[in-house]
């Protein structure tokens, strides 16, 4: 897997394009406003379900208790912060973060729907969260840091936001663990995804981008040193479905 180019050299990738640093945020932001309004019934169609299995796992991992202050960031349509809402209880608090005001448009509607009317819906980038040092017990990106520009910003600015021992799960697809797998999965998503999302959501580009994303994401060990770059400790791999998906724990022990 080829590596994201440096952010702060000034480019960096868009899938497999290599694009301005500026151009980015931009197109990704039209990905997402674009899918928004299809982006639930495409994750189930898309994963067959099993993103369900993989949220439930990152949910479980967090470990939230009552009383515990929690940030979802780019939280989209709020299937981890409706969990950790229940988690945390009346006397926790729990905020969801998404740069996309769709996509927040989206949560919002989710979230209500499921009688869930007190996770403030925030929008913020990942790389600069307007949150003081020390907010939060434990936060979360699910399937968002690969749309961040500059990983390493966003890494820095959600381990600055957690309280001294509070962690820090990053839940995203990673490099499968087999070569064989990793034949079909390629398969699959060149071929499938693009199709799947022109027949469904009429958009087969933005699921060129998000296979093409998931290629060039860093795999487990790459982001396993990234986070510890941040400032985490103790940082966990946990692999999922041989690797398709990853989630990494790491904490903030100062
Ligand atoms: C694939 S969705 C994941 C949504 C949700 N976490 C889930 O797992 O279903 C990626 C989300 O990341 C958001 N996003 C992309 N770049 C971001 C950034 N720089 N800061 C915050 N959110 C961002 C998008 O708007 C989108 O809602």
């Amino acid at each position: 897997m080829s590596q994201p180019s440096d952010p702060r050299k000034g480019y960096t990738h868009f899938g497999f394009e290599e694009v301005p640093v500026g151009d980015k945020q931009k197109r990704v932001g039209s990905v997402f406003s674009s899918v928004a309004s299809k982006y639930d019934v495409m994750n189930d169609l898309m994963s067959m379900g099993v993103h369900r299995i993989w949220k439930r796992f990152a949910i479980d991992l967090a470990g939230v208790r009552a009383g515990e202050r929690v940030l979802d960031v780019a939280g989209g349509t709020g299937d981890l912060a409706r969990e950790f809402r229940k988690a945390a209880g009346p006397k926790g608090f729990v905020a969801l973060a998404d740069i996309n005001a769709e996509m927040l448009g989206q949560g919002r509607e989710r979230l209500a729907d499921k009688g869930v009317v007190d996770v403030p819906l925030i929008q913020a980038n990942a790389e600069k969260l307007p949150f003081a040092e020390g907010s939060f017990d434990c936060i979360t990106i699910g399937f968002g840091l690969r749309n961040v520009t500059d990983k390493d910003a966003a890494l820095a600015s959600m381990t600055k936001a957690l309280k001294p021992g509070g962690r820090l799960l990053v839940l995203e697809f990673s490099k499968p663990l087999n070569a064989g797998l990793s034949k079909v999965y390629d398969q699959y998503s060149f071929k499938l995804l693009p199709l799947m999302g022109r027949l469904v959501a009429n958009d087969a580009d933005s699921y060129r981008y998000l296979a093409e994303s998931i290629r060039m994401h860093p795999d487990q060990a790459t982001l396993k040193g990234m986070m510890e770059n941040a400032g985490l400790s103790r940082v966990q791999v946990y692999n999922l479905t041989g690797g398709i998906v990853a989630v990494h724990r790491g904490y903030n022990l100062g």
